[in-house]
């Protein structure tokens, strides 16, 4: 079953939600739990204590607005919808989704803000711009009357062609972790709910109801859980979705170990877990840690509604599970703030939410190659050629439920392939050509659309510099090749024959494969970079912006240097996107995700994990490091270049006493005036300098010498040292 086609779920058993939402909205009174002072516990504890079974019920399970033909009044078609309990001042939920802003229904017209990709954020390295972002879509959501945003996605890019690459933040645990979390905090600083998504191992879209993700235990700790672990420890969201998938056997959102074990007993995080939209398949989910069914009438049944009363009935699950569950939703709602918040002041102030999209593009927009100083482009540049890429309507943004149409943006068709529910192919209205000729003073800028190669060829020709803008459509519910077109190759080909000074900018969703690149000298990596786009692409163009934006994952060389060179199962997966049978995928890189890899196997990537230029230079002093009980680093970084930039100064480990796996330790930025010196302090991240242990079930580090090394990407030791550590038990 196509997860967005309604399933067996009768509307008979949706009934007992649908009688409630007559009753919608949160009355003004004083309840014992409305005492702010009180803990989130015990005021959950308060509310649940006067809940009969049916009001339970209500709040266990959700439906799907945007599917249905006629919401019911005061119901926004969005993403989902619980009725609350109006009679104890006990809130609706009203979700939205998602990664890059208020999605609402996909709403052509819309006046929320389109934030650039998770990718590009990831390539920030910047918490601070992270919370920024979340705080201004929470703000967005509650202006558009919801109160929970399905944003969070922290799935590791294991595999370039992951066709949601693009709505997380990257291959590193410490970094996606740390960036999801600032998101997730800013969201909820907002007074609205944010989830951590899509719990876990949903690292391919291809058969993404059906696959079974194999991974070793501790390598799932080292891997793909640290990164919810951190995001989680960070941001606290108040809720977690599980994902469509398998994980070792079990699906996602019936896996025991997964959520009762890892997830609410060894992290002891005390909100709700709510199922992706259509993955719960049996009651199971009920007893292995699944808290709310949402967008329900898309599972074969409503399992969370009459067939839970009846397991309750005849003693299969305990009354207790069911408050387990409600006392989580409650104690979320009153930690975040959902119960008492003020309504959100006014309409949206777009303009500056709009500031807020492009500062974070152009903090995230990396160059990966500059030969002979082609950009910025010089004052001497009076002719330039813009080609292809669309450049003249805007940039394009990544289909699924995570779209954001914002007001003026382009929908072309969808590709043959797309998931039948995309919006199209969206073109956010920021035109990189408009914002050029803004700049382009005096000078020309001609215009290719580049669907015409020998036009194309000649306006290169009879140019000083051509930019030709390439782009790859992802969406969810569909993985993508590692490669552009062949047409965009051929494209880039001949312009970069015509022209010596051709520079390439890429709108993609995650890592690419450039068989190409020799033959240009300019490479700008500007992912999905949201509604301002245009602009943010056009100031690193022409040096208004010095570009800072470092890689959140490798690009490969070639095909041959990745674990799997192409998404696992095609030819098995159901087309429809339904569960199928199942079939493993064998994620036998473990916890050597990414850089990891690269480093074991010793392939010499295209671009490393953290790579990026500026228009300025940075020079490493000597590493002077303390170890015993807590490792950091300091090391003198000096702007040896003309202008003023930032610096990202990474440090990794080489080698523990027992492993040799490299790790990204942490990080420090910094802004440096041209000349300027400054010392940066960096604290090692300890459950990256510890191992996995099953048996202990906890980290352990290993006493011993520990070599790492600081530079400016995960291949660069432009500083090395080693350090003694003193053994150490770590607790999840
Ligand atoms: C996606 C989720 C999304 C949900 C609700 C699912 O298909 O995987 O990320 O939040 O739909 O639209």
């Amino acid at each position: 079953m196509d997860k967005r086609t309604p399933g067996g779920a009768s509307a008979l058993a949706l009934g007992g939600a649908l009688a409630l939402w007559a009753f919608g909205g949160a009355a003004a009174q004083n309840f014992p739990w409305s005492d702010a002072g009180l803990s989130p516990d015990r005021r959950a504890e308060l509310a649940l204590g006067q809940l009969p079974l049916d009001e339970k019920i209500g709040l266990v399970h959700g439906v799907f607005p945007r599917m249905m033909k006629a919401p019911p009044p005061g119901v926004v078609s969005s993403a989902g919808f619980i009725p609350g309990v109006p009679r104890l001042g006990l809130p609706d939920l009203k979700e939205s989704d998602a990664s890059l802003g208020v999605a609402a229904a996909g709403r052509k017209d819309d006046d929320a803000a389109a934030l650039p990709s998770g990718m590009l954020l990831a390539s920030t390295w910047n918490p601070d711009i992270a919370f920024a972002g979340g705080a201004m879509i929470g703000k967005e959501t509650r202006q558009k009357g919801f109160n929970v945003l399905l944003n969070g996605g922290v799935n590791l890019t294991r595999d370039p062609f992951n066709g949601r690459n693009f709505e997380y933040v990257g291959e590193d645990p410490l970094l996606a972790g740390t960036i999801a979390g600032a998101a997730i905090g800013g969201i909820q600083s907002q007074h609205v709910i944010s989830t951590t998504k899509h719990y876990l191992m949903n690292d391919q879209e291809t058969g993404r109801g059906a696959l079974d993700a194999r991974i070793g235990s501790a390598a799932l700790r080292e891997s793909d859980l640290l990164a919810f672990e951190i995001a989680i420890e960070k941001g606290k969201p108040g809720s977690v979705m599980c994902a469509y998938n398998r994980v070792n056997g079990p699906y996602a959102c019936e896996n025991a170990f997964t959520l009762n074990q890892v997830l609410k007993t060894d992290w002891g995080w005390k909100g709700w877990v709510m199922s992706d939209w259509g993955a719960v398949h049996s009651l199971d989910a009920a007893v292995n840690g699944l808290d709310q069914e949402s967008g329900a009438e898309l599972d074969n049944q409503v399992f969370f509604d009459a067939p839970l009363r009846q397991a309750l009935a005849d003693g299969r699950i305990p009354q207790a599970r069911l408050d387990d569950m409600v006392r989580r939703i409650l104690r979320s709602e009153f930690a975040v703030g959902l119960i008492g918040a003020q309504p959100a002041d006014g309409p949206l102030d777009t303009r500056a939410d709009a500031a807020v999209t492009q500062a974070e593009a152009e903090a995230g927009i990396v160059l990966l190659k500059n030969e002979g100083a082609v950009l910025p482009l010089a004052a001497s540049a009076r002719r330039i050629a813009v080609i292809g890429g669309h450049a003249d309507l805007g940039v394009l943004s990544g289909g699924g439920s995570s779209q954001v149409i914002p007001r003026g943006s382009t929908v072309l068709p969808p590709p043959a392939g797309a998931p039948s529910w995309v919006e199209g192919v969206v073109y956010h209205p920021s035109s990189p050509l408009q914002a050029i000729r803004a700049r382009a003073k005096g000078g020309e800028v001609a215009f290719q659309s580049g669907q015409d190669l020998a036009a194309a060829v000649a306006a290169a020709k009879s140019a000083d510099v051509a930019v030709v803008f390439v782009e790859q459509w992802a969406s969810e519910a569909i993985d993508v090749s590692t490669r552009l077109s062949d047409n965009q190759e051929a494209l880039i080909k001949a312009v970069a024959a015509a022209n010596p000074h051709t520079v390439v900018v890429l709108e993609n969703g995650g890592p690419l494969l450039m068989p190409w690149i020799g033959q240009v000298q300019g490479v700008v990596e500007a992912w999905y970079p949201g509604m301002r786009g245009g602009e943010a692409i056009a100031r690193v163009l022409f040096g208004e912006v010095n570009p800072s934006g470092r890689l959140p994952a490798t690009f490969a060389a070639d095909a041959g240097q990745l674990v799997r060179p192409a998404p696992v199962g095609a030819e098995l997966a159901p087309k429809d996107g339904s569960s199928g049978p199942t079939f493993p995928v064998d994620y036998k890189e473990g916890s050597s995700v990414g850089y990891r890899w690269f480093a074991e196997k010793e392939f010499k990537p295209l671009f490393p994990f953290g790579y990026g230029l500026s228009y300025t230079r940075f020079r490493y002093g000597a590493l002077s490091l303390t170890g015993g009980k807590a490792m950091a680093a300091s090391v003198a970084v000096t702007n040896t270049g003309a202008r003023a930039g930032t610096e990202t100064v990474q440090l990794y480990l080489k080698k523990g006493p027992e492993r040799g796996q490299r790790r990204l330790l942490g990080w420090a930025q910094v802004r440096l005036k041209s000349g300027e010196t400054r010392t940066v302090r960096i604290k090692a991240e300890p459950r990256l300098l510890a191992n996995w242990d099953d048996k202990a079930n906890g980290w352990r580090l290993a006493g011993g010498r520990y070599e790492v090394f600081a530079g400016s990407n995960a291949e660069d030791a432009a500083s090395s040292g080693a350090v003694e550590m003193q053994a150490a038990s770590l607790r999840p």
